[in-house]
């Protein structure tokens, strides 16, 4: 059994230890707002927080994470209030959707440390999350709403 927090939760998992936890949040706990791309660390589809770092979760062996803070997309705000979530809403950044719990996710970490990034500090924060969309011009212009209503 591997325990930690989830999205302010206490849970337990019972799971083998060198299991991604991308498998143990999407199969075992059921929340599937965090998606499996390339299960390489190479897209960024993945993104969770831990302890308040953006990781990917694909990347990550459930057995690291015992005792530690992990937040979803699910748990980044109660009711999707979170600035970023209200700016991607207003704006419209989706297209398929697919990358942008991962993109919100990323977004989250640098606005948390951050709140008033420059146009320079989003691009470089947000270089390794892939969008196949190319929704890229909508999500920096999301963040850069989300800091000043943030
Ligand atoms: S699915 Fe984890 S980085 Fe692509
Ligand atoms: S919106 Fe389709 S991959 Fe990003």
């Amino acid at each position: 059994m591997v325990s930690f927090n989830l999205n302010g939760r206490p849970v337990s998992v019972d799971a083998k230890p060198d299991t991604p936890l991308l498998w143990v949040i999407r199969d075992q706990i059921g929340l599937t707002g965090t998606k499996y791309g390339c299960g390489a660390g190479l897209c960024g589809a993945c993104t969770i927080h831990i302890n308040g770092e953006a990781l990917r979760s694909c990347q990550t062996l459930v057995s690291d994470i015992a005792g530690k803070s992990v937040t979803t997309i699910e748990g980044l705000s109660p009711n999707s209030s979170h600035p970023l979530q209200k700016a991607w809403v207003q704006l419209e950044v989706p297209q398929c959707g697919y990358c942008q719990s991962g993109q919100i996710m990323k977004a989250a970490e640098l606005l948390a440390k951050t709140p008033k990034p420059s146009r320079d500090q989003i691009v470089e924060h947000m270089d390794g999350n892939i969008c196949r969309c190319g929704t890229y011009h909508n999500i920096i212009a999301a963040i850069q709403l989300a800091s000043k209503e943030g």
